[in-house]
């Protein structure tokens, strides 16, 4: 087995992407649920998702900051930065920046359809990076 700085940058870029799409599918299949389950913002569960879906979208910024940078060093060494399937994804990621954003800073809280439109966004990326 041969491991070198670009397989740590590819682990460093798959772990960041299993934060950034694995906490959507825990929010989507376990923890929003239950939170509706428990009446919402209306209810007292509105007290443990808060602090929970601050600290996650915190941390989803982070993972998408080394997602960027791990990304564009890849894409640098492998010389992807002509490649359609590169473009593609950039376009799903800046896609992916600009609603997190607003979800984080402008709507403050569970708005289903923006949560539904980054996860969707997030699983093309996904996709569209098996190709690259
Ligand atoms: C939300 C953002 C992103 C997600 C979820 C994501 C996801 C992934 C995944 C799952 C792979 C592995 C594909 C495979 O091995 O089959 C991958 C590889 C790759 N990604 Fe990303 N990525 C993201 C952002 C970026 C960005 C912003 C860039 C470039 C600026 C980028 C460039 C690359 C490159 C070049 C590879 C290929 C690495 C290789 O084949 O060794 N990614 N990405």
């Amino acid at each position: 087995m041969h491991l070198d700085g670009w397989d740590v940058l590819l682990w460093l870029h798959l772990l960041a992407m299993a934060v950034f799409v694995g906490g959507q599918l825990v929010f989507g299949l376990a923890l929003a649920p239950v939170y509706v389950k428990q009446g919402g913002s209306e209810g007292s569960a509105h007290e443990w998702m808060q602090p929970i879906a601050r600290r996650f979208g915190w941390a989803s910024l982070g993972a998408l900051v080394v997602l960027l940078a791990t990304g564009a060093s890849m894409a640098s060494h492998l010389d992807l930065w002509s490649s359609t399937a590169l473009d593609v994804k950039l376009g799903l990621v800046a896609v992916a920046i600009v609603l997190t954003c607003i979800h984080v800073f402008v709507v403050h809280g569970s708005n289903r359809l923006l949560q539904a439109l980054i996860l969707v966004d997030s699983l093309a990326i996904v996709l569209v990076a098996t190709t690259l």
